[in-house]
């Protein structure tokens, strides 16, 4: 797959998925902005890029859900490198939270990045990718987390985001655009650190889960994600690519 003078945004960069796919992108010639809030590890990741292919990615170390960032975001790649060609909505967080909390913040937390940030820098990266005839790729869920408990905002989240995607492919469609979903099972991430674990507990998790379910690695995930975004299937639009080693048919 070449990517060589295309421009891909990638947030959520500076690990896991996010990371993996950078790399990738820049193994097959793209142009990039990298998107996370770990300046070191973004940092990291831009200097495997640069590696690479030679092209040195464009690091912005900030947290989406602030305001003005995804403004930023679309601004600054567009300074840098004149256009948009694909934007891989990748950053996401997973907290814990029931009905039975009395917390309704951890449900606006989990709307917030997982849904909101995705949907305003679609919205303001469309004039770009109109003229590029662009794609976007959402990182949403495997359908085991339907039915995970505590999982429920999380849940809540990715499943607007699928519905999002969905909607994106016919409105954009017209312009061109294509929009779809990469959908990963478990993948050996960062993505439990979040939920206050040490990293032998984290570890632990997934040795666990690796019993009931396939571990998929972040480099398998990110092979999807290129091909998705590349123009190797010019009518995938709409569609939700699983990659879970088949738990979602379990
Ligand atoms: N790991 C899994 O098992 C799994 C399964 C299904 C879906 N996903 C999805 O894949 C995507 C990537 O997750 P991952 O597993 O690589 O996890 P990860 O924790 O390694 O990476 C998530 C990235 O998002 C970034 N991020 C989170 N909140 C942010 C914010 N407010 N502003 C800017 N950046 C922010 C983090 O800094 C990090 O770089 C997520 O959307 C996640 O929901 C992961």
């Amino acid at each position: 797959m070449d990517f060589t003078g295309k421009v891909v945004i990638v947030t959520g960069a500076s690990s896991g998925i996010g990371a993996a796919s950078a790399i990738l992108f820049a193994k097959c010639g793209a142009k990039l902005t990298l998107v996370g809030r770990n300046e070191q590890r973004l940092k990291e990741v831009a200097k495997k890029c640069h590696a690479a292919k030679g092209n040195q990615p464009l690091s912005l170390v900030l947290d989406l859900t602030q305001k003005g960032s995804c403004d930023a975001v679309v601004a600054r790649t567009v300074v840098a490198f004149q256009k948009i060609n694909v934007l891989v909505n990748c950053a996401g967080k997973v907290t814990i939270g029931s009905l039975f909390d009395d917390n309704i913040n951890a449900l606006d937390e989990m709307i917030d990045i997982n849904l909101r940030v995705p949907y305003q820098l679609t919205h303001l990266a469309v004039p770009y990718l109109k003229q590029s005839k662009g794609n976007v790729v959402n990182l949403t869920a495997t359908k085991y987390t339907r039915v995970r408990h505590g999982f429920l905002g999380y849940s809540i989240a990715k499943a607007g985001l699928e519905k999002f995607t969905k909607n994106a492919a016919i409105e954009l469609a017209t312009e061109g655009i294509r929009v779809n979903s990469v959908q990963p099972g478990l993948t050996r991430t960062n993505i439990l650190s979040n939920l206050a674990m040490s990293e032998e507990d984290r570890r632990g998790a997934y040795e666990r889960l690796s019993n009931e379910m396939k571990v998929i690695e972040p480099e398998e995930v990110a092979k999807m994600v290129v091909f998705v975004a590349s123009d190797t299937c010019p009518n995938l639009t709409g569609a939700q690519m699983s990659i879970d080693g088949a738990t979602s048919v379990m």
